[in-house]
């Protein structure tokens, strides 16, 4: 897997298809998306046109795809997947992840899709579909080969290690919400004892949230003291700076960017190196602010209390 993709969420269904076909020709090569960004067939459009241009070979791709929480039943994460593959027009997801520990009602998707949080009253419904069921039908879908990979979001230390005692193909990936303000060494610490290779999310911290109105009052890591000192030091933007704080470590990170410009500043971030004082200085900023919390929609929805 690169260490570092293009994520999807919040790119704009008119946009996606260009922007995948350009940050495929700007030379990424991973892209991480997810049946709740709505965008699976643009960006399915968008690496169509790059492979068929001769841009690049599928083999050469990886793409990530994840599992929407109202399709946790065994039988149902078997048909989205499916679909899923169906609207990106691929045969196979290199990676395919189950988006959120966290099983909600069933909608069918010709009802709804994506189905989001919330029924048609705007209220979440739970479903009792216990994890195990959801593991064992992604692990069919490697069988199937219609996932080379499979893994988990959102998790938490206790939650992987059940898994791995029932786990007939254990998880390839954990993606978490990493940043200088969400730290989370402890959890970066068991993944690598045991071998999961780790995505962090929403590496900008913040950025991504302000249009959301959910950034929780936190300030621009952009304009940070000790981010900016440093970016001054390597000749590099703020944004490099935060990402190879990640990558450095072999973290691998999925920025998103609507603007050419930053897609390509970000895929090169790995030009140069950050001293270890250096690191430690952007980990300094850690105030464990989490800022994709499902318990702020809903307080059962409390994965990571
Ligand atoms: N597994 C999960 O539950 C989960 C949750 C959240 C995210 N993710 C994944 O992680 C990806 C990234 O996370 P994210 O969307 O939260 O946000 P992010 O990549 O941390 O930040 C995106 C924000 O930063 C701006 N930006 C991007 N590059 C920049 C640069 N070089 N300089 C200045 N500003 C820059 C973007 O603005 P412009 O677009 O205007 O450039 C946007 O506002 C998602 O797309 C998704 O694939 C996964």
């Amino acid at each position: 897997m690169p260490l570092v993709g293009f994520g999807l969420w919040k790119v704009t269904k008119d946009q996606c298809a260009d922007t995948v076909y350009n940050a495929i020709k700007a030379g990424y090569r991973l892209l991480d998306g997810a049946g709740d960004y709505g965008n699976e067939k643009e960006a399915g459009a968008g690496v169509r046109r790059a492979l068929e241009e001769g841009i690049v070979k599928r083999e050469e791709l990886f793409i990530t795809s994840k599992l929407w929480n109202t399709f946790h039943a065994h039988d149902h994460a078997k048909v989205a997947a499916k679909l899923q593959l169906s609207l990106w027009g691929l045969d196979y997801f290199d990676l395919f992840l189950i988006h959120f520990p966290i099983s909600l009602q069933y909608v069918d998707p010709s009802h709804r899709y994506p189905p989001e949080w919330f029924d048609d009253n705007g209220k979440v419904q739970l479903q009792n579909t216990p994890y195990h069921e959801t593991w064992k039908a992604l692990e069919e879908l490697v069988d199937e080969g219609l996932a080379k990979n499979i893994g988990m979001s959102n998790a938490a230390g206790a939650l992987i290690l059940d898994v791995l005692r029932y786990a007939r193909i254990e998880p390839a990936v954990l993606q978490i919400e990493l940043h200088p303000y969400l730290t989370q060494e402890p959890i970066l610490k068991l993944a690598k004892l045991l071998g999961i290779a780790v995505t962090g999310y929403s590496s900008f911290g913040p950025q991504g949230y302000y249009e959301l109105g959910s950034h929780k009052g936190s300030s621009s890591l952009f304009e940070r003291d000790s981010v900016i000192q440093i970016s001054k030091t390597h000749n590099k933007s703020p944004a490099q700076v935060l990402l190879r704080w990640a990558t450095q470590r072999g973290i691998a990170v999925v920025p998103k960017s609507n603007t050419h410009a930053r897609l390509v500043e970000n895929l090169d971030s790995g030009s140069f190196n950050l001293s270890q004082e250096e690191i430690d200085k952007i980990s300094a900023l850690n105030v464990n602010l989490r800022l994709n919390d499902p318990a702020d929609i809903d307080p059962r929805l409390a994965i990571f209390a």
